[in-house]
């Protein structure tokens, strides 16, 4: 029996999905081209690349694996999936190649939010005499790299903490984020990457007063009383009246932002956490020791929530 040809039969199914169209040559084969939608996931293409291949990786398909279980049994999808582990970031950190594949692929999401990020901070002058900017759960540091050189005009001094889990921040300590190598000027060295744990008391440094905590995308990987213990964690290393800076997406009380209730799902299945809404972020933050003073739109997927320690 002739084997079937797996190869063609794939290539045919992507070419179906219009991701490459075919013509055979003036030999009689068949070649293949690329489309408009398949360079989208070429390696120039960071942003839609890195994201594929996460979402491809069984740190992601597992968990959704086990909807069912999920939605009736309200657990973690991780701990479904995964024996022996309480959140997907243990199961990130057994594997190497995983773990890496999540932290490039958070870093270029960052790069595609910076100029909106930028636009906010330099129209509300927000760091303007901020002598240190703390970024918690800061992965590899890209997004705090673009608040210090927006800030740099103003505050050429600033500095910066990205807070991540020990092995992270030894990675990005290690092979510096090329992002980061593009912004130029003096903005990496006045990074520091310190590993620690947002669960342990006193494992965040205490920041100078006037200090800014940077949270972005960690709150909705969490719970409500995960969430009290890490705001409580950024409460201690901050003064009375310092900033906390929320990026997040808002979920709509009334199912109005559909990227954001597929994403409210995909918080669920795989770190067990939740997207909010604006109501229930400032609430979480006030049961922290935070007031929340306004929210700023910074694109249709991301909000700024700027809050005030008590
Ligand atoms: C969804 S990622 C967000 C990364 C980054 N803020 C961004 O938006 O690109 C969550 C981050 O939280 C970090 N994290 C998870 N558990 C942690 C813990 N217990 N202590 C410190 N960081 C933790 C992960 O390593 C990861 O970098």
């Amino acid at each position: 029996m002739k084997k079937k040809n797996y190869m063609y039969s794939f290539m045919r199914c992507l070419e179906s999905q219009g991701y490459f169209s075919s013509e055979v040559d003036g030999s009689g084969v068949q070649r293949w081209k690329s489309t408009v939608k398949s360079s989208l996931l070429c390696s120039g293409d960071d942003k839609l690349r890195s994201l594929l291949m996460i979402i491809a990786q069984p740190p992601h398909y597992q968990p959704w694996g086990r909807v069912a279980d999920v939605v009736r049994e309200g657990r973690c999808g991780a701990e479904l999936a995964f024996d022996g582990v309480d959140s997907v970031w243990k199961v990130f950190a057994r594997n190497p190649h995983w773990q890496s594949s999540f932290d490039k692929a958070m870093s270029s999401l960052t790069v595609g939010a910076l100029r909106a990020v930028k636009e906010v901070v330099q129209r509300d002058s927000l760091l303007d005499k901020t002598p240190c900017v703390m970024d918690v759960g800061g992965g590899h540091g890209v997004l705090l790299a673009q608040l210090l050189q927006t800030g740099s005009s103003s505050n050429p001094a600033m500095r910066g903490i990205c807070f991540d889990q020990p092995h992270v921040a030894d990675a990005a300590r290690a092979s510096p984020s090329p992002e980061i190598a593009k912004m130029g000027g003096d903005v990496a060295a006045r990074i520091s990457f310190v590993g620690g744990d947002f669960f342990a008391e006193r494992s965040m440094p205490a920041l100078p007063a006037g200090s800014v905590i940077v949270m972005k995308h960690i709150l909705h990987d969490w719970d409500d009383t995960k969430c009290g213990v890490i705001l409580a964690c950024c409460h201690q290393a901050l003064s009375p009246g310092d900033r906390l800076f929320v990026f997040e997406q808002l979920l709509d009380a009334d199912a109005g932002n559909p990227m954001a209730a597929i994403m409210d799902m995909n918080m669920m299945m795989v770190p067990g956490g939740r997207e909010r809404t604006r109501k229930e972020f400032e609430s979480l933050l006030r049961t922290g020791g935070f007031k929340l003073d306004r929210v700023t739109n910074c694109s249709p997927m991301m909000s700024l929530l700027i809050a005030k320690r008590i």
